[in-house]
């Protein structure tokens, strides 16, 4: 027996002030775009918004349903639009925002293991790494060089040739 370990290394921002322009720009279209997400349930608005190597940007929230499987994260709900919208572009950046019943967030929140399983198969479409900042409506914010590292031993296409 053997023990591996698997851990990696990603960039602690204190504020949106410390992201080069270009990142802090789509973090804070991410905080503004939460303000339309639908989540009368929750009351956890999430906004998610993309730049693709077409220059485009793309904007996504979580869109809930009282039938409460049905509802789906704003990364996902975002995945969908960049996909239909620019299926021959994909997406450099994701930066991801969030405001509780309040209108408040002061920490980051990461995908959930359903938006990563979706994020790594964008990754694995296009060949290229997805760029995350997360970040809430203030505070520190992270800076995740590709999704991929959120999910370790995962499943992907390969697996379904083995
Ligand atoms: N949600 C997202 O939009 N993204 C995530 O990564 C985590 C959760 C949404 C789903 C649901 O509408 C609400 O947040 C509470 O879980």
């Amino acid at each position: 027996m053997k023990k591996e370990q698997y851990s990696f290394a990603f960039e602690v921002y204190d504020s949106i002030n410390d992201l080069s322009k270009e990142d802090g720009f789509l973090l804070q279209q991410a905080r503004e775009i939460t303000k339309i997400a639908y989540a009368p349930y929750s009351q956890f608005h999430v906004g998610a918004v993309a730049r693709l190597s077409n220059g485009e940007i793309v904007k996504g929230t979580n869109l809930e349903n009282a039938s409460f499987p049905v509802s789906i994260c704003a990364e996902r709900s975002l995945l969908s639009s960049t996909a239909a919208l620019f299926p021959d572009s994909n997406i450099d950046t994701m930066a991801i925002s969030y405001h509780n019943q309040n209108g408040q967030s002061t920490e980051p929140v990461s995908p959930c293991g359903m938006c990563r399983q979706a994020l790594l198969e964008h990754e694995k479409r296009y060949n290229r790494p997805i760029k995350l900042i997360l970040g809430g409506s203030e505070g520190k914010v992270y800076v995740i060089e590709k999704s991929s590292l959120l999910l370790p031993l995962s499943f992907t296409g390969d697996d379904l040739r083995k």
